[in-house]
């Protein structure tokens, strides 16, 4: 059936929207899937191009941009990384990996229980073959720090193209096989299955897009166990009942399963492990 006429208009105004959105710096990186649909539901609500313009981008900032401290040097950032892994010297090599992980600030959080957070929450299981990181941000450059089995498959998504070309490059230098790239989970939620898929300080962000987001993909995930994780401290600072409110959605989106919880809380993350 042939568009109607308001629906030719709207994808002549969201392709308008797309194109204004990726000419700002700050958001040409992000997948044009991800802005569209963002920039459909606000063209929906919003009087004009302009606003809804405006406003698709103060939603990319509060799902992506907020947590990305200052310039991302990626080209440099490799270089440092590439030649602190040839050194052999393993300790400058992690010290490599921390200061890139303390330019996003859900990754800087970590640095602190890098030592224990993934030894704790994955303890018992056996090293894992395959990894499923969802809305990873700079997460992967915590790889060292995971019990991953030798050549372990490594899949990474992200809404940055630009990022997500670095972490192929970061990941070639470790004994994986890593794979990330750029998408939108609400949209196209990866299929395959791992032993392990971590959905880390995510689900808030992705509820701010569509509510149900969570119960859907921590259906749609094809893992035999979820690290699903939250933030105790808002991105300004704010605790004040964080932690209760997101364990009580999180016991809700849960609630009907059969599946085996268990409980991890550091001073920075509550951490929920599901084994399916
Ligand atoms: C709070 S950060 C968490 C990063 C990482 N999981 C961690 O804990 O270190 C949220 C991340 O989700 C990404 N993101 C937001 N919406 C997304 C979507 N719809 N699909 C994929 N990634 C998304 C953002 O770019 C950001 O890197």
């Amino acid at each position: 059936m042939a568009d109607s006429p308001q629906s030719q208009i709207s994808n002549l105004q969201l392709d308008q929207l797309v194109d204004a959105v990726l000419v700002s710096p700050k958001y040409q990186s992000v997948c044009p899937d991800f802005i569209r649909s963002i920039g459909s539901q606000e063209l929906a609500k919003r009087r004009s191009l302009k606003d809804a313009v405006k406003a698709t981008k103060n939603k990319l900032h509060q799902v992506g941009g907020a947590y990305l401290e200052g310039e991302a040097h990626y080209a440099v950032w490799l270089d440092e990384l590439r030649k602190t892994s040839q050194s052999g010297n393993r300790g400058d090599f992690l010290n490599a990996c921390m200061r890139v992980m303390s330019r996003h600030s859900s990754t800087r959080e970590r640095l602190a229980l890098l030592d224990r957070f993934y030894a704790t929450t994955l303890a018992g299981l056996p090293p894992l073959r395959s990894v499923l990181d969802v809305a990873c941000g700079l997460n992967p450059l915590a790889i060292p720090w995971m019990p991953l089995a030798e050549n372990a498959e490594y899949y990474a998504v992200d809404i940055y193209q630009d990022m997500v070309d670095f972490l192929n490059r970061f990941m070639a230098l470790l004994p994986i096989q890593g794979h990330a790239q750029a998408g939108d989970v609400l949209q196209a939620c990866p299929a395959q299955l791992v032993d392990v898929a971590f959905v880390l300080k995510t689900l808030p962000c992705l509820e701010q897009v569509d509510k149900a987001a969570g119960r859907r993909l921590l259906d749609a995930i094809n893992a035999d166990h979820l690290l699903v994780s939250f933030p105790v401290h808002s991105l300004g600072g704010r605790s004040k009942g964080m932690a209760a409110n997101y364990e009580a959605r999180f016991r809700k989106l849960v609630a009907d399963k059969d599946w085996v919880v268990k409980r991890f809380e550091f001073a920075t993350e509550l951490v929920f492990r599901v084994s399916k």
